[in-house]
């Protein structure tokens, strides 16, 4: 294509090359996405711990893993139940579940953070890990909205740390956001591109602004459905079902944030509205914040703006 640059596509491709290799990594949060990026790590050879406050929430985390590996199992093997059988069980093998990061960081090349979207949780997190974690390790934040380089000021590992947001459901969605800041190395980009190559996905890069590409699009349109309800000019139904047939989307709006998760939803919006009180597309809204409060997360609570 007549944007790419081939003198900068090839010094680029040598230095991924060059980049250290990420085969061991952790992902912390094993809720909707930490779950998803550990089974895809598994799923490519990769070793991974996945580390969650307790041993009820890891357990079904492991659950939804092992029914998701099972529908890709199903797919790749359709006539071969011992081959799927044997694919199953080398995935799971390459999980391991933990309470706490701290042994899993004595070797690790990377760390995915994937708790709740929350500043204050996800920078003691970091700072902690940068005291225990060696120089090798790379830091990372799956945040759909937070700023990176705000995440990453509160560890010495500058240069070691960016972005990597992926996509719900994360075994099915193809695409890796990498995002770094300004202090963020060569080599720690370009190890982040060739892991996102590993992990089978494609990689688009974009700098640490609001929303990174896909939710700074996806968001505000997400809330002027809601918005379009609240003014009482559709319900939520048909609009959905306009988006669905009339604009070729997978799911309408109300079903994708559903599936998203309410609060995770609502946490974008408030730290959006706050943070940048004069762009008008990023407002809260009455509904959304009285679904949350009335714990109606979505699909996975069983209730958001639909019943599951
Ligand atoms: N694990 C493994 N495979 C899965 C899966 C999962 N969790 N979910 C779906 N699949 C695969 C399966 O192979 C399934 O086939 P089987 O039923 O034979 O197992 C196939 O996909 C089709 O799935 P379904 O029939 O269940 O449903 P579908 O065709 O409606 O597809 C969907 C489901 C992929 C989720 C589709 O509706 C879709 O693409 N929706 C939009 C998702 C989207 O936009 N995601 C981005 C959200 S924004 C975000 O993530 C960023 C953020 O920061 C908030
Ligand atoms: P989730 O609520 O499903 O999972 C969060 C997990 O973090 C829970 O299992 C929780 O127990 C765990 N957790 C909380 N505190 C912890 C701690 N101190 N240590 C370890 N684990 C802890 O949320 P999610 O949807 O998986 O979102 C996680 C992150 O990914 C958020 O930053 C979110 O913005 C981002 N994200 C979400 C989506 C999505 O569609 N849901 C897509 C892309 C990125």
């Amino acid at each position: 294509m007549a944007f790419v640059n081939q003198l900068s596509k090839r010094a680029l491709s040598t230095s991924v090359l060059r980049a250290a290799k990420i085969q061991e990594f952790v992902v912390i949060g094993g809720g909707l996405m930490g779950a998803g990026i550990a089974q895809v790590g598994a799923q490519t050879g990769h070793k991974v711990t996945l580390v969650d406050l307790n041993k009820e929430v890891l357990e079904k985390a492991n659950k939804r893993i092992a029914d998701s590996v099972s529908r890709v199992a199903k797919k790749q093997f359709k006539d071969d139940a011992d081959a799927a059988e044997k694919f199953k069980a080398s995935v799971m093998d390459n999980i391991s579940t933990d309470t706490t990061a701290n042994k899993a960081l004595e070797t690790a090349d990377l760390v995915v953070e994937a708790v709740v979207e929350n500043m204050g949780l996800k920078q003691k997190l970091f700072k902690e890990y940068d005291g225990i974690a060696p120089a090798k390790t790379i830091f990372a934040s799956n945040t759909s909205s937070l700023p990176i380089a705000e995440i990453a000021s509160a560890t010495t590992r500058l240069d070691r740390f960016g972005g990597l947001h992926f996509f719900n459901p994360v075994p099915v969605m193809k695409l890796l956001e990498v995002i770094r800041i300004p202090e963020t190395s060569d080599e720690t980009f370009n190890a982040m591109l060739a892991w996102g190559k590993a992990m089978k996905k494609v990689t688009v890069d974009c700098k640490d602004t609001p929303g990174f590409i896909v939710n700074r699009l996806l968001v505000p349109y997400l809330m002027e459905a809601v918005r379009m309800v609240e003014r009482g000019d559709a319900s939520a139904k048909d609009v959905d079902t306009a988006m669905k047939l009339g604009a070729g989307h997978p799911m309408g709006p109300f079903e994708l944030a559903d599936y998203v998760g309410l609060d995770t939803n609502k946490f974008i919006m408030d730290g959006w509205s706050s943070r940048y009180p004069d762009e008008t597309l990023f407002r809260a809204s009455e509904m959304l914040n009285k679904l949350v409060a009335d714990g109606k997360l979505g699909k996975k609570t069983g209730e958001g703006f639909y019943k599951y």
